[in-house]
């Protein structure tokens, strides 16, 4: 039996190392949905039908088994195979072009209400002013109906050549999406999953009274949407179990709590240790890039959606419910440990100039590695890149270190840790499920 104290005593008896006066998380921050639509995008979130290539899923990039990401540096897409860490850059004329030029994020707590901003450069946000209701990189391509950022968020990876449409010439969704055709794209796609009759019927089931020809992308796009919000809630954590007054925090938790909140909060603020804004903290530059600076492999952040040069290399911060299980960290997944991610904020010059790209999970293939480090060595990106670091040194020791990871853990939900019950053993279109 866990002792239960009630918060105000126990704010008095801790004071000021106890966190923070916030309220405990409840089934009004989140969105929800039928169980109907949850069991349509549960499907649909596993179905390879969605790629152009029939090889892919939104699983194959956020696995519950890898945290709801893929444990990867930067995502392999269409082409390569296997999962998470053991996915390869595939062979043969399927072999990827380029890998993914960010990091895949996790997808936990993404459901909640305060999310309205998606991508680590903030492109798609509610904003009432469109049409659609979210600004985003379709303009007034999306349609309306989408029910939040997060579902408005399932339109795009579909639409991505990379990811998962597949190149050029390949088949009809991979050409639509070449000629940024995203209409097209959501019209052949949405055609396909009517076509197969359980698809049909869930449909129906999770839209009741929708006639077969107002099926469309959107209420694929929203059943995904309503599937991730509630399978990837993650409000169960030992920081939770403390803020509704059934768990006492440990002298270390408590400790690193106060480093925390005197250190990382001004950022990482709110429920879920995020103001949702954008900084530059100098995290190395890995990968191939967004087409900016030096031979086109840097990534400007933030700046590519404002146009504002001021925003170059701001990033938004990242959430850190289940931060310890969600390697590797940065945009990039530039760092493979949590404390690596930390000692940088703690210094980041010296632990950019000091970075080793070898830590880096990238699946090798000779011609890729050649590029994922031409940022980095170039002294002239890399001070660029400094002169932007919003971030003041912070001296902490060794011990200080392990009390902050201590909060950080505190802040993992167990329930995340084995989510084997969200992945179906088939999926309708009878594509298989693994990888
Ligand atoms: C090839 C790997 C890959 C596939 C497949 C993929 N994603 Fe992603 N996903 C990513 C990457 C990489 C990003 C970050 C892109 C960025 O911020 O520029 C991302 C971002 C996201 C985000 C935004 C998270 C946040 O915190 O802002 C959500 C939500 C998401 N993906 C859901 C999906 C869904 C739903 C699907 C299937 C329809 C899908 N993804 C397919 C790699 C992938
Ligand atoms: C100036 C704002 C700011 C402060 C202060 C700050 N962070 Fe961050 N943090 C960010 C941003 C922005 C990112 C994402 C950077 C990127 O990916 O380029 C981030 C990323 C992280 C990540 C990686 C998360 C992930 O999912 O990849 C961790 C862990 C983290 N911060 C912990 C901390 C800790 C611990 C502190 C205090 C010692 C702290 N941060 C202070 C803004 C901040």
């Amino acid at each position: 039996m866990k002792k239960i104290i009630k918060i105000g005593l126990l704010g008095a008896m801790f004071a000021p190392t106890t966190y923070a006066n916030q309220n405990a998380l409840t089934d009004m921050d989140f969105h929800n949905s039928s169980s109907e639509k949850i069991k349509l995008g549960q499907f649909l979130f596993y179905d390879k039908i969605l790629s152009g290539n029939l090889n892919i899923s939104c699983a194959s990039c956020h696995h519950p088994m890898a945290g709801t990401g893929d444990g990867l540096a930067l995502s392999v897409g269409e082409g390569g195979k296997g999962l998470g860490v053991t996915r390869d850059t595939g062979s043969g004329i399927d072999a990827i072009h380029e890998r993914v030029p960010r990091n895949a994020p996790h997808l936990f707590n993404l459901g909640a209400k305060e999310f309205v901003t998606m991508f680590h450069d903030g492109r798609l946000t509610a904003n009432p002013n469109y049409p659609s209701g979210f600004d985003s990189p379709a303009g007034d391509a999306l349609p309306p109906g989408l029910d939040h950022s997060l579902a408005a968020q399932a339109m795009f990876p579909v639409t991505s050549t990379t990811e998962m449409a597949g190149q050029a010439g390949e088949n009809p969704v991979s050409d639509a999406a070449t000629a940024d055709n995203f209409t097209e794209v959501w019209r052949l796609l949405t055609a396909r999953v009517m076509a197969i009759d359980e698809y049909r019927d869930l449909i129906h089931q999770a839209y009741p009274g929708l006639a077969d020809q107002d099926v469309t992308f959107v209420h694929i796009a929203n059943a995904i949407g309503a599937f991730e919000a509630t399978a990837f809630r993650a409000d169960n954590s030992r920081y939770d179990q403390y803020l509704r007054g059934e768990y006492s925090p440990s002298s270390s938790e408590k400790k690193g709590y106060k480093i925390f909140k005197d250190n990382c909060m001004s950022c990482h603020s709110g429920p879920l240790q995020t103001d949702h804004q954008f900084h530059a903290l100098g995290i190395p530059q890995i990968g191939p890039g967004k087409g900016d600076g030096l031979f086109g492999y840097d990534d400007f952040g933030r700046e590519r959606v404002t146009g504002n040069n001021d925003d170059r290399y701001r990033f938004r911060t990242p959430t850190l419910r289940n931060v310890a299980i969600t390697g590797p960290w940065g945009h990039d997944g530039a760092y493979d440990t949590l404390e690596g991610m930390i000692r940088h904020h703690l210094n980041p010059e010296q632990s950019l100039d000091n970075y080793d790209i070898s830590q880096a999970r990238l699946p090798p293939r000779d011609d890729l590695n050649e590029i994922d480090g031409v940022i980095h060595s170039d002294e002239i990106s890399r001070a660029e890149l400094k002169a932007r670091i919003e971030l003041q040194p912070v001296n902490l020791t060794d011990q200080e270190i392990v009390y902050l990871l201590d909060f950080l853990n505190a802040l993992t939900d167990s329930a995340s840790l084995d989510m084997r019950n969200t992945v179906p053993y088939r999926v309708p279109s009878g594509l298989p499920v693994a990888d």
